[in-house]
């Protein structure tokens, strides 16, 4: 990993611990550290981690395989708790998992024996809302997500698409204080991964909620972003942050095509190249 002094950082990147903001940050991660101890040894996730997302913000998350961002998705849900340092959201350390945050998983994790209505009441039903509140909710975010008409269907008669689409509903129906995207559409095809990423857009653009989105894909961090934020390998920490800055609704004009989006894609390139060559899959490919 290059220092900070030897690399010169463009005026459209900024450093985590330079972010300053006199709002209170939606989720502002401080210094955090965990380890995962198992019967072969211990693992250690992330180290000193810090990050502050502000209300209404989306930001990307990229980092090679096993740098820690699934951990601190799950930190920022609650599901886990830091070794070291803090987790707050709205100023408030989390507590545990809770209707504070909804989860969108790349495998989307549907239940196949439930209707796609079902499927999205389900997380109300373990909030204890009563029915009425549930079907009202659950129509609410389907249709908001495009599937009017697919209530009454099961998982197994929709597209890869159309499934991660019930998984989005699900979690926004929870009516979440931020969403936590855990590479959603890793597993969908080119063009349906692209017109998702729109859609997506178009739905935060509408709820203006907190969205933190992990992905693999430049393309896809840099077309949602406000802001990427780049982890460096195993113990994963944040390397450097990246305004983006380009003009939204992105998908009205060819925003690959312009210089900003060249420059910045560019610019993470370079910084993940050698992360990326040190992974055991590219080491393989180029084995023969
Ligand atoms: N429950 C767990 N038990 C043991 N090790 C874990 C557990 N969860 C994650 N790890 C390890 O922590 C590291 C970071 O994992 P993860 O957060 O899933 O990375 P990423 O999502 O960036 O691929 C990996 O080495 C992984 O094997
Ligand atoms: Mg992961």
């Amino acid at each position: 990993m290059r220092s900070a002094s030897s690399v010169s950082i463009p005026t459209w990147t900024t450093r985590a611990a330079q972010s300053s903001d006199l709002l209170t940050p939606k989720i502002d991660v401080r210094h955090v550290s965990r380890a995962f101890h198992g019967q072969r040894g211990s693992v250690q996730a992330l180290r000193d981690v810090s990050l502050q997302i502000m209300p209404g913000e989306f930001v990307s998350l990229l980092g090679p395989s096993g740098c820690g961002k699934t951990t601190l998705l799950r930190l920022m849900d609650g599901l886990l708790d830091p070794d070291e340092g803090d987790v707050l959201i709205d100023g408030v350390p989390t507590g545990g998992p809770g209707p504070h945050a909804g989860f969108v998983f790349q495998s989307f994790r549907l239940l196949p024996w439930r209707t796609v209505i079902d499927n999205v009441e389900f997380p109300l039903q373990l909030q204890s809302l009563n029915k009425p509140t549930r079907q009202q909710r659950a129509v609410h975010y389907l249709h908001l997500v495009g599937l009017e008409g697919f209530e009454h269907n099961y998982p197994h008669e929709l597209s890869g698409g159309m499934q991660q689409r019930v998984g989005l509903a699900r979690a926004l129906a929870l009516e979440p204080q931020i969403l936590l995207m855990d590479e959603p559409f890793g597993a969908l095809d080119a063009q349906t991964r692209e017109f998702m990423q729109m859609e997506l857009s178009r739905i935060w653009d509408h709820l203006g909620i907190a969205v933190v989105f992990v992905t693999h894909s430049l393309d896809e961090a840099l077309y949602l972003g406000d802001r990427v934020v780049l982890m460096s390998p195993r113990p994963g920490r944040v390397q450097e942050v990246l305004s983006v800055h380009l003009p939204r609704p992105r998908w009205e004009y060819d925003y690959r095509a312009t210089p900003e989006f060249i420059d910045r894609r560019a610019h993470l390139w370079d910084r993940i190249r050698d992360m990326v060559a040190d992974q055991p899959e590219f080491r393989l490919a180029h084995a023969e």
